[in-house]
């Protein structure tokens, strides 16, 4: 009888990124091409960051999913990072970890508030733990919508331009922009 080899931790994490990757493709590559150029840049500086240790394969499959919420399809509350968690717990049955990553992302909880979801998001998926959740904000915040390595202000600039100043968008920017600025600098301090 062939008794298949147990999961490695580095198969695993090697596993979940490559799943991911071809989920994000066959949702976004063809419905959403500029948000998959996106990804395909967040993932990229998900893999350089070399300061994740044991997590890293999570870390890059949240950043090939972070946005899926975008899709029209999937879009329930409005709030992607939790429209696009629900998806990956009640449909993908995915990694506990992984759903909480992509729920919280790039300071979530904060639009969450501007839309009054912010109760809602936080019985559904509790924050992951800081030095994961603020190496996906330092890869989300440092790559351009068309997946370009920009510089955290100028990507903070861009996104505050594109929404115009009186947008839901804009204010949760604006809220966000300290803390962002603080989870950069701190994965940035760890090495990276
Ligand atoms: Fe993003």
């Amino acid at each position: 009888m062939h008794v298949p080899a147990p999961l490695t931790s580095v198969d695993f994490m090697q596993t979940i990124a490559a799943w991911a990757q071809d989920l994000a493709r066959t949702l976004l590559a063809d419905a959403l091409p500029r948000r998959w150029a996106h990804v395909q840049g967040v993932a990229a500086r998900a893999r350089s960051l070399a300061a994740v240790g044991p997590d890293a394969g999570l870390l890059e499959a949240a950043a090939w999913l972070h946005d899926i919420g975008y899709l029209p399809d999937l879009a329930a509350t409005g709030l992607h990072g939790l429209d696009g968690a629900r998806f990956l717990r009640d449909v993908q049955h995915a990694e506990p970890l992984l759903c909480r990553l992509v729920a919280h992302h790039s300071c979530a909880v904060i639009e969450a508030e501007e839309r009054g979801l912010a109760n809602l998001l936080r019985r559904e998926f509790a924050p992951a733990p800081r030095p994961l959740a603020d190496a996906l904000t330092f890869c989300d915040m440092t790559t351009s919508p068309d997946g370009e390595h920009v510089h955290v202000t100028s990507r903070l600039a861009e996104i505050h331009d594109r929404y115009g100043s009186g947008h839901l968008v804009s204010r949760t920017i604006r809220r966000a922009t300290p803390l962002i600025l603080e989870a950069v600098g701190r994965v940035h301090a760890s090495g990276s």
